[in-house]
């Protein structure tokens, strides 16, 4: 195979392409950056003067370092490699990037060397997954209300029989075997729950649009789960008493209830949980946020709670849906949802919905 002719920086013409390349170059030379058009420098934050001499590995995520290297190795040994793979890449200040690569082995002074070339495709990996994602939840959805709706008849069949044996039942004579039947009463009632939640997470009503007084979207939401939030809750409400907006009642009732709900149960020894709205007149958004002082959610946690059936709580409490469903609804009202959370001090969900 013929080798490629030696880079040479000399040559201008050649020079202002690769420094004006969008992709970003870069060459190897025994495990150091040797040299880096502005594009390289660029995608993962330094500058070009930085990058010179720094060790290739360093712009790679730590977990995808084996196999990059590999691949370098085997490009240098002129064994068979990827001609285009991804990796992980690290920027200056931490973050985690996609980039795509591509490289080859050149002779560089005189050695061996790799002529790398890579794109940074963060955002396209992004969309892509959300795109993924989205197609997941709807197939999802289809196939819950299906199930939702064949396990919904029998439990039913079994929860009326139940309650007619429970009526008639001399209390007297066998009060073990009664109370064997009020245990089953309770699992019917549990799974009656979660196919409750399966249809709220599958339901594909469209949305009742209208403008609604925010104060009392909260208030009755509050309302409907009074018995739910303890006496060492301290809740507190900044929502103005006439403050509008432009959404579904129903369904924004219970993005608040799941919020509100997730928030009282990071809270297991009691704290405080604020609930507050205000309008983005430049965005033409309206926002609300629902905050807790609980347990706050780690890095690795944030990236799955809005997954369907993601929980951390016991089988008895969550079904891992509340957050799936809202974040469904802030999505067929063309709206928004971000999380906050720091470990150990609190968690804060905020959400924007567009004006009209
Ligand atoms: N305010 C919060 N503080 C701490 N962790 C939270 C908070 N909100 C959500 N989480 C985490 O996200 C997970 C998923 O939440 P989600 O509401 O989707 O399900 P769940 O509350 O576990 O069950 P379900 O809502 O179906 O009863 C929770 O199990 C919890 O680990
Ligand atoms: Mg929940």
């Amino acid at each position: 195979m013929e080798k490629e002719k030696p880079f040479s920086k000399s040559e201008p013409t050649f020079r202002s392409l690769v420094e004006n390349s969008l992709t970003g170059i870069y060459i190897n030379l025994g495990g150091a950056i040797v040299f880096a058009n502005k594009r390289f420098a660029d995608i993962f934050g330094y500058s070009v003067d930085e990058v010179i001499g720094m060790d290739y590995l360093e712009f790679v995520h730590p977990e995808d370092r084996p196999k990059v290297e590999e691949v370098h190795r085997k490009r240098l040994k002129d064994e068979a490699a990827p001609a285009e793979y991804e990796s992980r890449g690290l920027t200056k200040d931490g973050r985690t990037i996609w980039i795509n690569r591509r490289n080859t082995r050149i002779e560089y002074e005189g050695k061996p060397a790799i002529l790398g070339n890579m794109v940074d495709i963060t955002q396209q990996k992004r969309l892509r997954e959300k795109l993924v994602q989205m197609e997941k939840l709807a197939s999802l959805g289809t196939f819950t209300a299906g199930v939702a709706h064949e396990l919904n008849n029998p439990l039913n069949n079994i929860s009326s029989s139940l309650q007619i044996i429970l009526e008639e039942w001399d209390s007297e004579a066998d009060e073990f075997k009664k109370s064997l039947l009020h245990d089953v009463e309770d699992q019917v009632e549990r799974g009656q729950n979660i196919i409750k939640a399966l249809f709220d997470f599958s339901r594909t009503d469209g949305l009742d649009l209208q403008e609604v007084n925010f104060y009392g979207v909260v208030n009755q939401a509050i309302k409907r789960i009074r018995e739910k939030i303890p006496e060492n809750i301290d809740l507190d409400v900044e929502v103005a008493e006439d403050v509008q907006a432009y959404l579904s009642y129903e369904h924004v009732q219970q993005v608040l209830i799941n919020l509100i709900l997730n928030a009282v149960q990071a809270m297991e020894d009691g704290g405080n949980l604020r609930i507050a709205a205000y309008h983005e007149p430049k965005e033409n958004n309206f926002c609300f946020e629902v905050a807790d002082t609980g347990r706050g959610i780690t890095q690795e946690q944030l990236n799955k709670i809005f997954d369907p059936f993601y929980t951390t709580k016991e089988p008895s409490k969550g079904t891992g849906l509340g957050l799936s469903i809202t974040h469904g609804i802030v999505q067929q009202h063309g709206g928004k949802i971000d999380v906050s959370s720091q470990p150990g001090e609190g968690s804060k969900f905020t959400v924007c919905l567009p004006e009209a």
